[in-house]
């Protein structure tokens, strides 16, 4: 099995320090940031039925699965919505990454 580094950046100012970790292949940005003491909400249970778990790739695109139409709808429903975004329980790694996780201390809508 492979394992690779998932690094963590994050939106909110009291958390100036990116989080590196590693990681085992297949495994999703939701379960290795809560593995790892990351807050990251994930109101419908990482089913990709919310937008609550979005987050940024700022790195290493390439190394997910490609987008669902059904991401890319809730996608849309995030907030802040960009060309990086992704839903981090869809987000299984195959390779190194860079997230971005916005500020979990705003309302996240559904
Ligand atoms: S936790 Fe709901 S879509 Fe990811």
């Amino acid at each position: 099995m492979n394992v690779y580094e998932v690094t963590f950046l994050f939106e909110d100012k009291n958390i100036p320090q990116p989080v590196v970790v590693k990681a085992a292949e297949g495994e999703s940005i939701l379960d290795i940031a809560l593995e790892n003491g990351i807050e990251l909400h994930h109101n419908c249970g990482g089913v990709c039925a919310c937008s609550t778990c979005h987050v940024y790739i700022e790195e290493g695109m390439e190394n997910l699965p490609e987008m669902t139409d059904k991401e890319e709808d809730y996608i849309d429903r995030a907030i802040n919505p960009r060309l990086e975004s992704r839903l981090g329980c869809q987000c299984l790694i195959y390779g190194n990454v860079t997230v971005r996780i916005p500020d979990q201390s705003v309302l996240l809508g559904h």
